[in-house]
Parts: C-alpha cells; sequence; structure tokens
C-alpha cells in the first residue's frame, strides 16, 4: 500500500495540473523553482512528502529543455526527500518523434528521454498517445499509455457522421486511426505516400479507401508545423473530398502553424489540451480537456485499479 496521494507540477503547464488536482479534490502541492544567474534551477519541496505516493505533472512544452531538467530535479528533489513512490505524469513526451536510428551517428533521445526519468528516480511513468507505441518498452518501469480516443471520439460522435470517413496521413497512422473507426464505427482510408527522390520527403501519392464525395477527418497523434496535416487535406480535395476535419491529440503548434491552419482549407480542428496554447487561438479550434481522464488514470494507480478497463 501506498502513502497519501500528492500531486506536485512543474511550470509547463500548471492550469491543467491545477484541474486534476480540483477533479481529484487534493491541493497542488507546494513546490518552488528558483533559477540561479548561471541559469541553474533549483527545486524546492516545501511540505512533506514522507511514504507519500507522489505524482509530478510536467508536460513538454517551450522552454522543452528547461522543462525536461525542471522534471528531473523535482523528480530527484522528491527522492531525496523520501517520497514512497514518484509517478512522472507527462501527457506530451518530450522528444517523442527521435524514437529511432534512421540516420546514421543520431540519438534515439526518446530512450535517453526514459533513462534519465528513471535516473533521476521516478517509479512509473503516464502519458498519452506517444507517437509510436513501442516507446513505451525505452522503460524498465512501469508506462501507464494513456489514449485521447475515447474523448475525441466521443466530441466526434456529437455530429452527425453520416458519409464520413477517417482518414490515417500515412500507414503508420493506421492502426490508431483504426482505434477511432472502431469506436465511431466509420470507414477508414489511408494516403498512401511516396519517396519520390533519395533527399525528398515522402508525398501523398495514392489514397487506399473511399474520399470521393466524403466527410474526411484526418487522425494524427501530433500537429506542429502543420505542414504534413495540410498536405493531406489538400490532397484528399483533390481526390474530391466534401470537407476536412482534422482531429489530433498533442497541439505542438510551432511558428507560424496557427496562420497556417486558419488559412488551409480544413475546416475544424479538434484536439486535446496536453500542451498550453499560450494565446494560440483560432475560431477553427475545438480544446477538449485531458483533465478527467488524467484525475480517473491517477485516481486508479494510487488504488491500484486497472487502467485498461478506461478505455473498454
Ligand atoms: C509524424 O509522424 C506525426 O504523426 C505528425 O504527422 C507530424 O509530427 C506533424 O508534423 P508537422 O505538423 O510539422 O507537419
Amino acid at each position: 500500500m501506498h502513502g497519501p496521494l500528492k500531486i506536485f507540477a512543474g511550470r509547463s503547464h500548471k492550469k491543467l495540473a491545477e484541474r486534476i488536482c480540483h477533479i481529484l479534490d487534493v491541493h497542488l502541492g507546494d513546490s518552488e523553482v528558483v533559477k540561479f544567474s548561471n541559469e541553474n534551477l533549483m527545486v524546492k519541496i516545501n511540505e512533506n512528502v514522507r511514504g507519500c505516493d507522489v505524482y509530478v505533472f510536467q508536460t513538454s512544452a517551450p522552454p522543452v529543455h528547461e522543462g525536461i531538467i525542471e522534471l528531473l530535479i523535482t523528480i530527484d528533489a522528491l527522492k531525496h526527500a523520501s517520497a514512497g513512490r514518484i509517478t512522472a505524469v507527462v501527457p506530451y513526451f518530450p522528444y517523442v518523434r527521435s524514437d529511432k536510428k534512421d540516420k546514421p551517428r543520431i540519438s534515439i533521445t526518446a530512450r535517453l528521454m526514459a533513462d534519465l526519468l528513471e535516473t533521476a528516480g521516478a517509479d512509473r511513468v503516464v502519458t498519452m498517445d506517444l507517437h509510436s507505441p513501442q516507446i513505451a518498452g525505452f522503460f524498465r518501469i512501469p508506462v501507464d499509455h494513456l489514449q485521447a480516443v475515447p474523448i475525441i471520439a466521443d466530441h466526434l460522435q456529437q455530429a452527425d457522421l453520416t458519409n464520413r470517413v477517417l482518414v490515417a496521413g500515412d500507414a503508420g497512422e493506421a492502426k490508431e486511426v483504426g482505434r477511432y473507426a472502431n469506436r465511431l464505427h466509420l470507414p477508414m482510408a489511408i494516403i498512401d505516400k511516396r519517396r519520390y527522390g533519395d533527399d525528398e520527403k515522402p508525398k501523398p501519392a495514392h489514397v487506399i479507401g473511399d474520399v470521393d464525395g466524403k466527410h474526411c477527418i484526418i487522425v494524427d497523434d501530433e500537429v506542429s508545423t502543420g505542414r504534413t496535416l495540410i498536405e493531406a487535406a489538400n490532397f484528399l480535395k483533390e481526390k474530391g473530398a466534401l470537407s476536412i476535419t482534422a482531429a489530433f491529440t498533442h497541439p505542438v503548434l510551432a511558428g507560424e502553424a496557427v496562420a497556417r491552419l486558419q488559412k488551409s482549407v480544413i475546416e475544424q480542428f479538434v484536439f486535446c489540451d496536453t500542451i498550453p496554447l499560450q494565446g494560440k487561438q483560432s475560431e477553427k479550434f475545438r480544446v477538449l480537456s485531458v483533465s478527467e481522464l488524467f484525475a480517473k488514470a491517477i485516481r486508479r494507480i494510487h488504488d491500484g485499479d486497472s487502467i485498461s478497463q478506461l478505455f473498454r
């Protein structure tokens, strides 16, 4: 049995951490971060955590690297303060796209992140929609890999789903999109991407499935620059799609992404609050909160209950 449940949060997304605490009816743990003149950080835990079941909340959001080190230092501080068990709650996992050695002499940085969390003293990790589910295997500690599919699918279900088709932007996304298709009882299509030159990025070449005269919902795990999504949407339009909605989990929305998405052919963007929007807004955006799901997961982990039941 674990001690009392406590939640601490880094500075990346305090609002989401507070919402989770509110749902769980626990106060957000008292901690502070000090940045010294040499840019080194110090995290101080201002309450007793001896023997407690502690959850440390930090998502990957700008400034990403400061967020990572803040999370590691917080875990280390909790460890040395004799916390009983420490769970890192990381809705959007840092370096999640660096999950394979697909070029010579590069780092598999997602694996390094896993090692760092373990070294700092994390006993387990809760995260959401990893770019590839195999990343959970980079850890030797338990990982609860939550899915946004029930949240996003419930929202999509509120609209008329007649003549809709779910679309995977490439073959790699097909499995994830299949989860949506199963829940929503909708057909799916897959964009077949081809690389025409050695140095070129793969481009949409064909679509497997029927999109002509259909309302398409493109599903992806994250949107960063928005270019992948817009390229897929334009391609689907060329193939006769009537309208395009985009549904994704993590709104990285880097640089000029919001302006780019705003003027794209895509009519609506449905995504989760795993990353703070920091003022990025568009009337095309529909933001869904993962707070309820994370709160339930934390409650179940604390009580020793099943997490998979949340996704039945
Ligand atoms: C890639 O494999 C991911 O699933 C997303 O499609 C990608 O991260 C989107 O990146 P961007 O928005 O920069 O095109």
